[in-house]
This record gives structure tokens, sequence and C-alpha cells, in this order.
């Protein structure tokens, strides 16, 4: 592979013009070996909203328990329909076997609740009591629930609760449809810098000295500011907030502690992250931020999934002579000459997107030729059964070169040759 890549340090000595060269070649991904090895033991699904993480994670999780291994799934938003058909009527923040027939290993499923999931983790760590007044407090209840970041933050949490069970060979995680892909490793973090925020701590500074002398920070200059904050909050969002952070308190090195565990718990081995992405300018664009953040943070990264392409049935036949074919069909005005001239044009017009497609795919590639790259292309419809995620499955982790055109599924099209 290293050949193939052209050395930075050398480049300046090569002459101004070199000859244009092929795209660079992705390396391939081979999802089969991933999740069948016994060392894989937490797969993370990430990428931008609506690329297809929630159905790439059902489909790995099938295939993991078509290859005989114990998994779950902690799918955070299936759609309806998914969901159905993977048993999950409902929140219950606990794994369900799916019932699949004839399958060696066992699929389990469980959709992300996150509020109970918080609230599991204040209860764990206090008193009945003071659990009782924190999941009262209106303060803690809207956090609980809309807090920016909390759906991510918890998502680890469950995290960190399944694999600490030691019930499952392989954990596939689906990732909350954050606006940010970076939200998501951030998580931990922020939630605990909220939790310990300034702004909090200055809040609720007479609270918790809970009427100490030593209050340094609480002068009567900040008595004045306080008050101010309390008349635009209102007294009672205050009172709540004070009480929030009071409660909290005794809890506040727990929470540090998991987010911390958790973190590292991504950087151990056995974990790998897919990302997930459909060939466009903005998925492809999210991909990238992923991919070098994740670098960045030394967190294994197994490849890219360029899901929902669009492969013409075939290669040998361009854009261009499918259009003139159209043509000349339409002039030789022979029986169903409309018909054939139609389906030349559709696949002309498969050929410039696909082409399109690919081009993107290789923008990315030539940014990161490291990455590994598998595509799936688009189903006929919506992927919302065991079918159609079996079927997704076997595009995932098939063998590389065995599309119905022979193209490496790397690529949506063959690669020209330099
Ligand atoms: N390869 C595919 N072919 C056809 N439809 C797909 C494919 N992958 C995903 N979908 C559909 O796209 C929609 C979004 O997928 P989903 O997995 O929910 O995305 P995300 O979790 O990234 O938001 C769903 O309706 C799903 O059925
Ligand atoms: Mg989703």
């Amino acid at each position: 592979m290293s050949a193939a890549q052209p050395d930075a340090a050398a480049r300046p000595a090569r002459a101004p013009h070199p000859p244009a060269r092929p795209a660079a070649q992705a390396p391939p991904m081979d999802l089969d070996a991933l999740i069948t090895d016994p060392e894989t033991r937490i797969l993370v699904c990430c990428g931008a909203g609506g690329v297809g993480k929630t159905t790439t994670s059902a489909a790995l999780a099938l295939a993991a328990a078509e290859a005989g291994r114990t998994v779950v799934v902690l799918t955070i938003d299936p759609a309806r329909r998914l969901a159905q058909s993977l048993g999950l009527e409902e929140l219950d923040n606990e794994p369900r076997r799916v019932d699949v027939p004839g399958v060696p290993g066992e699929l389990h499923a469980m959709m992300l609740d996150m509020k109970r999931t918080f609230d599991d983790v204040v209860v764990a760590h206090s008193t009945p009591e003071r659990a009782e007044q924190i999941l009262a407090n209106p303060f803690y209840q809207s956090l609980s629930s809309s807090f920016a970041g909390t759906q991510e933050y918890m998502a680890m949490e469950k995290l960190g609760q399944l694999r600490a069970t030691n019930r499952w060979d392989l954990i596939i995680v689906d990732t909350p449809p954050s606006r940010s892909a970076l939200d998501f490793l951030d998580a931990p973090n922020r939630m605990s810098r909220f939790l310990d925020g300034t702004m909090i701590r200055l809040l609720t500074a007479p609270a918790r000295a809970g009427g100490r002398v030593g209050l340094r920070f609480a002068s009567a200059g900040f008595m004045f500011f306080s008050k101010i904050i309390s008349k635009i909050l209102g007294g009672q969002l205050l009172r709540d907030i004070s009480a929030f952070v009071a409660a909290l308190d005794t809890m506040f090195g727990g929470f540090r502690e998991r987010a911390n565990a958790t973190y590292e718990l991504l950087r151990r081995p056995g974990t790998w992250f897919v990302v997930v992405a459909t060939p466009e300018p903005d998925a492809l664009r999210e991909a990238s931020y992923f991919v070098d953040r994740l670098s960045a943070e030394g967190m294994p990264l197994a490849g890219l999934v360029v899901n929902r392409t669009h492969p013409p049935a075939t290669t040998a036949l361009s854009a261009t002579r499918a259009e003139g074919a159209a043509e000349e069909v339409l002039e030789a005005d022979g029986p169903d000459a409309e018909l054939a001239a139609a389906a030349l044009r559709v696949h002309s017009e498969r050929m410039v997107l696909a082409a399109r497609e690919q081009h993107m795919a290789d923008r990315f590639t030539s940014a990161h030729p490291e990455v590994a790259v598998r595509t799936v292309p688009a189903a006929a419809g919506d992927v919302h059964d065991l079918d159609g995620l079996r079927t997704m499955g076997a595009e995932l982790t098939g063998a590389d070169a065995d599309t119905p055109t022979g193209t490496p599924r790397t690529r949506i099209l063959p690669a020209r040759r330099g």
C-alpha cells in the first residue's frame, strides 16, 4: 500500500506537472472478519444523521448472530418499522432477545431510553432519599430529558453497563443522530464539565456551602448578583438548581469516574469504530471529521461504510454510449423502440449518478488514503425487516470482489487505469 501513496517529502523534487494519477484506491474493509473475530467485543457505528447508522448496526448484529455470536445491538432511534421487526415495541431500556429462526448465535436488541438510564445512574450513586429528591427535581427532569449531549452520554453509560455484565460476545452500538458527529465523543467530558460548571457552582454557592461561614466567593457582591439572577430566572428555578446540584454533589465523583471508564473502554483493544456515510458531500464531510477525530483520540477505526450507493447494472456501457444508442434506437424506429430507448436512458442516468458518487468517495479517499472502505448499494425500499437486514448484512460482509459487475466493493465504479 505504501508504494501507492505519494511521499509528501519527495513531492518538491517531482516535475511541476506530474502525469495525471488514478485516484487513490481505498483498502477494502473486511467486516466479516471483524464481527466474527472473538477478540472484537464492541463495535460503534457513527456518522451524520440519516445515513444508515441504525440500519447498519442492526444488519451487522444479525450477521454476527448468524455467525454464531451472542450479540446485543443498542439502538438509539430505530425507525418504527425496523423497531417492530426487532421486537422493540416500546422503550424498555433492557435488551430483548430477537427471535430469528435457525440462527446459531443469539441476537438481542434494545432501544436506549435516555431518561431511564440517567435515573438508574442516579439511583445507583446515592441514598434512596437523595435519589428520590433528585428524581423529583424539575431541573433534573429537564436536564435528563433534554440537555444537549445527555443522549450521547447515556448511550456511553449504557454501553458501559452492558459491557460490565459480560453477557455478550459482541455489543454493537448505534449512536445518536447528533448534529455534529463530534458530540458523541465529547459527551462524557461535556457532561462532567457541565456538572462541574463554574456558572452552576456560583449560582448555587449559598446552598452548597450549607450555611457554613467559610463562604469566600459568596461576597456581598455575589449575593447581589445572585439576587438579580434569581429575578431573571425566577426564584423557584434557582432553588431547584441549588437543590439539584447540592444533591448531585455526592454522586459527582461517580459520574466522572464512569464517564472516564467508558471513554477508556472505547480505546481498549476489542473496540472498533465504523463510520457510516452516504455518497453525498455533507455526510462525507462529517465522516472526514469523525475519522480525524477518532485518530486524534487514538480510537481504532475499522473503516468507512459508504451506504446507499447507486452502482449501475453494468459498467460495460458508458453514459455517452447509452445516450447515443438510445437515439439510434429511436431513429431505427423498430418495435419497442421507445422502451429500449427508455431503458438505455435510465442506464445513462445511473452511470452519471454513479460517477458523481464515485467522485465523492474518491475525494474522501484522497484525503484519507489509509481508511478502508466498503460500499453498500441502496436497496429498492427501506430496510425494515429481518430479510432486508440480512441482504444489507451480506452487502456489508460479503467477499470483496463479488458484485454483479465485478467491481470491488470498495468502489461504485471500476477504477480507471492510470
Ligand atoms: N442501504 C440502504 N438501502 C435502502 N434504504 C436504506 C439503506 N440504509 C438505510 N436505509 C434507510 O434509510 C433510512 C435511515 O436509516 P437509519 O439507519 O435510520 O439512519 P441513521 O440511523 O443514520 O439516522 C431508513 O429508512 C432506512 O431504512
Ligand atoms: Mg439512527
